[in-house]
């Protein structure tokens, strides 16, 4: 049993959890993540190794409710035990020595950028990093971030911290001013993903993205999470989830990502029915 060694509320529905589990701890890389469930019954969720010690035998995982799953696992408290654990998952981060790196990252985007920024610059680069949200609560981890980056520049929609606007339009400020950069990495909504990549790619930068689709199994057979990447099918769990961003069929993503948007409002119904009458 994993247990829940500390949880704090980072912003308004945002949780940072500090799960007991060594042996993923010990072996884990930037860019990987494991597949919880909050109750044996419960959903399978896919959520971001946002750090870890091997040491203490912990990781952290960044969880923003969403729907049914993310709000059992948000009523979950120190103390009490996750009863599945499965990871890590996924393809490690693609680490180099590239020289002048940029991140950029929206609302719980953040979590997974911040291992990844923290091995860049591990790697010898020079790291920027872009980071926006709906409004300054919801800025998760600017000081862990800083604390590795060479620069951290911040965007919220409603002007509360940093550039009134989107981190697109940081990115566009940085273009104006002759910045150039070897290598981008884009994680965030798919969305948002879409609309930064499409950008640096413009401007000539190799581009890379963490795409989040429904997964089930996380092992490769169910074919939940297929994506199609340069006209062939790859599975994001375990061909991913990180993707060059050039490749994608962003179309088909979308429409897959929305297909069970009518089934997920009517569980998230239910469940917050649940919660409120405990
Ligand atoms: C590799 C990977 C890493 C992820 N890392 C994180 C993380 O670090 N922190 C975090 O908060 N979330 C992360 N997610 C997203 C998270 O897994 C979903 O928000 C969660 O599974 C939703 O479950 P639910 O039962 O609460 O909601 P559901 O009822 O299943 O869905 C509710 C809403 O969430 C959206 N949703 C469902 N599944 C996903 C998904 N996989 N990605 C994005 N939106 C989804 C639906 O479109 C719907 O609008 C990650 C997803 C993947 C694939
Ligand atoms: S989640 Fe089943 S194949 Fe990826």
């Amino acid at each position: 049993m994993n247990r829940i060694l500390r949880k704090d509320e980072l912003a308004p529905d945002i949780f940072r959890m500090r799960l007991s589990a060594p042996l993923i701890a010990a072996g884990r890389r930037p860019g990987q993540f494991v597949i919880l469930r909050a109750t044996r019954d419960g959903e399978r969720i896919p959520l971001t190794i946002a750090d870890a010690s091997v040491e203490e035998g912990w990781i952290d995982v960044i969880v923003q409710v969403a729907g049914a799953g993310t709000m059992r696992l948000a009523c979950l408290r120190q103390g009490d035990a996750v009863p599945d654990l499965v990871g890590p998952l996924g393809q490690p981060t693609r680490l180099g020595r590239y020289g002048r790196c940029l991140g950029v990252a929206g609302g719980v985007g953040i979590a997974p950028l911040y291992p990844i920024a923290q091995a860049l610059k591990a790697a010898g680069n020079h790291v920027t990093i872009i980071l926006g949200a709906r409004s300054r609560d919801r800025l998760i981890l600017r000081p862990e971030i800083g604390a590795w980056a060479d620069e951290v520049l911040t965007a919220t929609e409603d002007g509360s911290a940093g550039r009134k606007g989107l981190v697109s339009d940081v990115f566009l400020d940085l273009a104006r001013q002759g910045r150039a950069f070897d290598r981008a990495v884009v994680i965030g909504p798919a969305p948002m993903m879409r609309a930064v990549s499409e950008l640096t790619i413009r401007q000539g930068i190799p581009t890379i993205v963490s795409l989040n689709p429904i997964m089930i199994d996380g092992t490769g057979l169910c074919g939940g999470c297929r994506v199609e990447v340069d006209g062939q099918m790859k599975f994001a769990c375990v061909d991913g989830p990180e993707f060059e961003a050039e490749g994608i069929d962003w179309e088909s993503f979308l429409r897959r990502l929305h297909s069970y948007r009518d089934f997920e409002r009517r569980t998230r119904e239910m469940e917050s029915c649940r919660l409120t009458s405990v």
